[in-house]
């Protein structure tokens, strides 16, 4: 051991050799074309744009951009294929090519994996542990629904609605597409779906997928753009149903489109969701839930436990060993199997991050950031945390969606049920207690749609996932999840 390593291993931060994932698995084109009608083909006015590795900002693929006439072809081959295919496909059927999917997404979850943290910059550990055994597990989920709609509890013999719009974000790409297409597909819909500008790739190996799957042609058509695909894609009349995922901004703009016409419309938004510990939970555990809560995926997570609220008799402990902890995170190469907090997504993401932060500061926040060295190319952030942060100051109310965590303080249950309520989101929350009535007492009152007891950012397909307010409405995952794509 070196000093430096000796150093740091006193200061309690232990040192690891470098375990890099190899990336020529990946397999990555030079270029990709736009999924529709079952084949890759040229965007019509030839328009491209690139996608970067945030953790290099190395070129991964050029990528094409769909213009209006491209959102129309795929739109008429979504309604093609639902009218002369997949409305005439059982249940059954239906199935099988979902299990296929799922099946194929885990012999290539190597690949995925890989290509998911070299597009997004997320830890690798992450996308092989969890984004993409949960992206298969969706479409195992919900195959086993395909034939059994009628038992769902939304009467005899539900309708699908016909053809799906659907627009994700990028801080889970394969998962949200798992999120979006899964469902759809079970309850007989075809869709046409729109990856984010800067995680384009998985979902371009998903379209692969669909074709080794030999799922009929344009019954999942894949579009790659930006918010003016997205809009146009809002807009085409042909779409009977629209299902976002993202900013809270965008979501009300879409809603305002939407409005005037017979769409029907699902909205997951953004969150700043509040976790709650009290001075009985088991400290150990806690501090590894608020450490998850937040630095999981760098923070770029819609139902973050972004606001650590903590009682009073035990805040100080809380905060001296959540410094500690967070200096022991292991920031840097997303590849390396040892990584805990990879790299922020885009340059503008990370703007976003500086921006916010630095009014922490200025606001009179108290800020800790890990002293953790960061590589000189590409996007970083410092893992942090704010304390003496008061209810009105900026980062105690929007959405940071990064790896900074705002810590406030309260004495009583009822003070604790207000502060966490004092939002204008309501996607999810964290309580903590040793005491169960405790914990149901708070859930209770909390105004989430998602609530976790002593644990944090835990996610089932099984279990419906959703918000309240300005954190959107409809349910994803579960029976609840197959009410979005059917006429209930
Ligand atoms: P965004 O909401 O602009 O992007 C999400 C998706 O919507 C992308 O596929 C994008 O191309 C598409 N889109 C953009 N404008 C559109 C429009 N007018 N019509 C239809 N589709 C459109 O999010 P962005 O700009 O990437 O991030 C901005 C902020 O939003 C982040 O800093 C974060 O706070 C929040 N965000 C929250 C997410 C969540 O899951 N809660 C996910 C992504 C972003
Ligand atoms: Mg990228």
């Amino acid at each position: 051991m070196n000093e430096k390593n000796l150093a740091n291993s006193q200061l309690g931060a232990l040192v690891y050799d470098p375990a890099p994932e190899s990336a020529s698995i990946a397999r990555i084109k030079s270029s990709y074309g736009l999924f529709i009608d079952g084949a890759f083909t040229e965007a019509s006015a030839h328009e491209h744009f690139v996608t970067l590795n945030p953790a290099t900002e190395e070129v991964l693929a050029t990528v094409s951009r769909a213009s209006d006439a491209d959102v129309d072809r795929a739109v008429r081959s979504a309604r093609h294929a639902y009218e002369k295919v997949w409305s005439k496909t059982t249940g059954a059927e239906r199935a099988k090519y979902l299990f296929r999917i799922a099946r194929l997404i885990q012999e290539r979850s190597r690949e995925l994996a890989v290509v998911e943290t070299l597009d997004n910059g997320k830890p690798i550990r992450e996308s092989r542990d969890i984004d993409i055994p949960l992206a298969a597990a969706h479409f195992f989920y919900y195959a086993g629904w395909a034939d059994k709609l009628d038992h769902a509890g939304y009467g005899a013999s539900p309708q699908p609605l016909g053809v799906a719009g659907q627009i994700i974000p990028w801080n889970f790409p394969l998962l949200m597409a798992a999120w979006k297409l899964a469902p759809a597909l079970a309850a007989g819909n075809t869709c046409v779906l729109k990856p984010a500008e800067t995680t384009p790739l998985t979902a371009l190996v998903l379209a692969e997928i669909l074709e080794q799957a030999e799922l009929p042609s344009g019954v999942v058509n894949i579009i790659t753009g930006d918010g003016s695909t997205g809009a146009a894609l809002v807009e085409h009349p042909g779409v009977d149903k629209i299902a976002f995922t993202g900013s809270t901004e965008v979501g009300r703009l879409i809603q305002q489109r939407v409005a005037s016409s017979a769409k029907h419309l699902t909205l997951e938004l953004g969150g700043k969701g509040a976790n709650i510990v009290f001075e009985d939970a088991p400290i150990d555990e806690m501090i590894e839930g608020i450490i998850d809560g937040i630095f999981f995926n760098q923070g770029h997570v819609c139902c973050a436990g972004s606001r650590l609220l903590v009682q009073e008799s035990i805040a100080d402990e809380v905060l001296r060993r959540l410094v500690r902890r967070v200096e022991q995170l292991r920031v840097g190469d997303p590849m390396d199997k040892n990584t805990d907090v990879g790299a922020i997504n885009s340059a503008a993401q990370l703007a976003r991050i500086q921006e916010l932060t630095a009014f922490g500061e200025r606001e009179g926040a108290t800020r800790y950031s890990s002293a953790c060295t960061l590589p000189d190319k590409g996007y970083w952030f410092a893992p942090t945390v704010f304390a003496d942060v008061a209810q009105s100051h900026r980062i105690a109310r929007e959405e940071i969606f990064g790896p900074v965590l705002s810590v406030l303080t309260f004495r009583t249950p009822d003070e604790a049920v207000a502060k966490a309520n004092n939002t204008n989101y309501g996607l999810a929350c964290g309580v903590w207690s040793e005491k169960g009535s405790r914990t149901l007492w708070v859930a209770e009152r909390l105004r989430a749609g998602v609530i976790w007891a002593n644990t944090y950012n835990r996610f089932d397909p099984a279990s419906p996932f959703g918000g309240v307010r300005e954190s959107g409405f409809g349910r994803e995952g579960g029976r609840q999840g197959l009410e979005a794509y059917l006429n209930v």
